[in-house]
């Protein structure tokens, strides 16, 4: 078991990952995208295992966004295999490893096999109580918040909520993943510094970080100085230092 470095005393519960960089990776080794995309589940697993270790109590993964189908065909159609395989190779193991998964995101797009393989991947695991694994696919934010608005508008035309009982609470209800811990760190990889339709409603108060590692790359030690830039920050949630401070001392 890798020691997490000492400096860090407070684990975020939930991480949240942009796994960026898988394309740039494959080409700087002249190798077809879909290599990188490999390459990636390695460090799924590397990340996951991470998160058992230092304490990580649910990790939330992008691993395709509603924008993703615009890609060409041939990618979209290699990505689609891929997660078939690693679902196919990887659930005993989870299941083994105590971790339950989860998978977020409209996956009615998928094919029905895709989706059969999802569903019985996620009854596994469904009583294990180890990290959660929670796999955005076929994911987009606005989807998110759109999905929420629509289920509280039906509830609303069949008059089992007033308008003005629709509150932050209820909202957070109708978003994908309403039991789990809110978000504390979210983390990019790739180098871009940009949100990509994720987690929006999720991610208000979130700390974010952005790493240059490409996602391949991204080993437990670039993990650890995520964890570590977490415990050196001050969450003040509007409140002052000052504030925070107190309580602490307190
Ligand atoms: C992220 O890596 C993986 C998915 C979107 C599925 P990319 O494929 O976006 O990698 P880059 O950004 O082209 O390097
Ligand atoms: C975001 O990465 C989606 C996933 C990692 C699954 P993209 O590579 O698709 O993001 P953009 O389009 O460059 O912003
Ligand atoms: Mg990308």
């Amino acid at each position: 078991m890798t020691e997490k470095p000492t400096e860090i005393n407070n684990i975020p519960q939930h991480v949240a990952i942009i796994m960026d960089g898988n394309g740039r990776w494959a080409k700087k080794r002249k190798m077809p995208r879909v290599a990188g995309h490999r390459a990636g589940v390695e460090s799924v697993r590397r990340i996951v295992k991470a998160c058992g270790e230092s304490g990580v109590k649910v990790l939330t993964l992008f691993a395709f966004s509603s924008e993703n189908w615009k890609r060409p065909e041939q990618e979209v159609g290699l990505l689609m295999d891929l997660f078939m395989t690693v679902l196919n190779r990887e659930a005993k193991k989870l299941n083994k490893n105590n971790v339950q998964l989860r998978v977020v995101g409209d996956i009615s797009a998928f094919s029905a096999k895709l989706q059969g393989r999802i569903a019985d991947a996620v009854a596994l695991t469904k009583n294990n109580d180890g990290v959660i694994l929670n796999i955005a696919a076929n994911y987009g934010g606005h989807w998110d918040i759109m999905n929420a608005t629509k289920k509280i508008a039906e509830k609303v035309h069949a008059g089992e909520l007033a308008i003005d009982d629709i509150t932050e609470t209820v909202m957070d209800q109708y978003m994908s993943f309403p039991d789990l811990p809110e978000l504390d760190l979210f983390i990019r990889t790739g180098g871009e510094v940009r949100v990509s339709n994720f987690l929006l409603w999720q991610l208000a108060y979130t700390e974010l970080y952005f790493s240059d590692a490409l996602w391949p790359d991204f080993d437990e030690e670039e993990f650890n100085k995520a964890l570590l830039s977490f415990s050196q920050r001050q969450r003040r949630f509007g409140k002052t230092g000052e504030q925070i401070e107190e309580k602490a001392g307190a």
